[in-house]
């Protein structure tokens, strides 16, 4: 039962392959990252130094619109064991955390990242999250986060199930996180825990086997629920206004929402060094 950072991401280092997007992102949020880290224009247009927060294999090898010098960082030796290619003249990675990372000041151009405020305490961890971008960005600098945000207007767990039982959730990572968000509610500081997520799915599980049949969905997508049993490690979702305050040290540029299901779920922010 996964009930640290480390033993979860150990878990979910194992279980990666049934991951599927849109929480990793597809093809639709890789031309996002793209059109978003291609605003970053410095004055001498050259190699860009990028960091990456974490070792999300889609951004890792992500078509850079300029040549880029690579470093990703996770504070996971097991996600870098199972996501990480390996190292080359211009790909490393580092196992560090993202509120203390061992590089110098302003020494990044761009730095990018998938859901990094859902798996950090809020604010609490938000805040040092923000502060310690902003000390490696260079000023001209570009931040793009795809983040996982709740809509404004709450739903509830009864809604989802209704969504569910009508056929209206056609993709098992969707109905998860649609599950994750109602449980959370409004209150994004004390967030959700695994086991919640996985109590509150139990009453839907017959449901969802039958989605399963119907939308043919891998058959271990479910699964990825029952990681989560007994998980006490909170899970986070910011609106896309409190994301945004939480990155303080930042102003926002940009944000484009997702054309797919619920992709108003999955905006991708470009911000700045304020
Ligand atoms: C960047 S998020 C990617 C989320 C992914 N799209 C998903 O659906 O789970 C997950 C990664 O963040 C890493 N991570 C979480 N908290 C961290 C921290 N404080 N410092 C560095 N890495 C962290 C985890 O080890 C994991 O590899």
């Amino acid at each position: 039962m996964p009930d640290s950072a480390a033993t979860h991401w150990a878990a979910l280092a194992a279980a990666w392959a049934k991951q599927g997007t849109p929480l990793r992102p597809g093809p639709e949020d890789a031309g996002r990252y793209r059109q978003a880290v291609s605003t970053h224009r410095p004055g001498d247009g050259g190699r860009r130094s990028v960091l990456l927060l974490g070792v999300t294999r889609e951004l890792a090898t992500l078509a850079w619109p300029y040549p880029v010098e690579l470093t990703a960082a996770d504070n996971s030796l097991s996600m870098i064991q199972a996501l990480w290619e390996r190292d080359s003249a211009d790909r490393r990675v580092a196992c560090a955390d993202w509120r203390a990372l061992p590089f110098g000041d302003r020494s990044m151009d761009v730095a990018v990242g998938d859901g990094c405020l859902s798996v950090i305490e809020f604010p609490g961890a938000a805040r040092p999250f923000s502060r310690e971008l902003h000390r490696v960005l260079r000023p001209d600098g570009l931040l793009v986060l795809r983040l996982f945000c709740r809509p404004e207007a709450g739903e509830s767990l009864d809604a989802v199930h209704g969504a569910l039982a009508a056929g209206a959730i056609d993709n098992p990572h969707c109905l998860r996180w649609r599950i994750a968000m109602a449980v959370q509610g409004g209150d994004v500081d004390r967030g959700v825990t695994r086991d919640e997520i996985w109590r509150a799915y139990q009453p839907m599980a017959a449901e969802a086997r039958a989605m399963a049949g119907r939308f043919a969905w891998a058959p271990e997508a479910l699964e990825l629920f029952d990681a989560y049993r007994g998980g006490q490690l909170r899970l986070h979702f910011p609106t896309i206004a409190e994301a945004a305050a939480a990155m303080r040290e930042f102003h926002l540029a940009g944000v484009t929402l997702g054309q797919y299901a619920m992709g108003e779920r999955f905006p991708v922010f470009c911000f700045r060094p304020a």
